[in-house]
């Protein structure tokens, strides 16, 4: 089981919700970081919240929904350590997880319905990183730019 933080803008609260009890029903303990409603929101500060939860390790994986949640992934992804992926399908799901390790998934409400965003979730919590050594030395190559700015 896994620790998922979450977090949404007003576009994607209800999907949020969706997938928050979805979450616990399948035995995964959910950090909420909002919002909590439907009134107009910025996604930049749920996005952070949640990137810095996952990157400082209080929990293992994130989720973001937004409107497109590519707001959502852009943000996400000014976070030092921060691998976060839109995916819209399983099969990007499955291989955000085992090439490119992310640990942030990012879902636009507007984009997709709630039963194919269970299921791109559900994939992408149960993919492993595949752990080659192809993978591993491109994300090497990511980190090490990170570094390189002071991250
Ligand atoms: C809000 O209207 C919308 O721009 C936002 O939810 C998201 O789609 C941004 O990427």
């Amino acid at each position: 089981m896994t620790t998922i933080a979450i977090g949404c803008d007003h576009a994607g609260f209800e999907l949020k919700e969706q997938l928050k009890a979805a979450l616990i029903a399948w035995g995964h303990t959910v950090t909420d970081y909002g919002v909590h409603g439907t009134e107009p929101s910025d996604y930049p500060d749920q996005s952070f919240a949640v990137g810095r939860a996952v990157a400082a390790g209080d929990s293992e994986r994130g989720l973001l929904v937004c409107g497109t949640g590519i707001g959502s992934q852009i943000a996400a992804n000014k976070i030092p350590g921060i691998r976060a992926c839109v995916c819209h399908d399983c099969y990007s799901a499955r291989v955000a997880r085992s090439h490119n390790d992310s640990n942030v998934l990012c879902l636009g409400a507007r984009v997709v319905g709630g039963e194919l965003a269970k299921e791109v979730l559900r994939v992408w919590l149960s993919e492993p990183f595949s752990g080659k050594e192809r993978h591993v030395r491109r994300l090497a190559k990511i980190a090490a730019l990170e570094r390189e700015r002071g991250a």
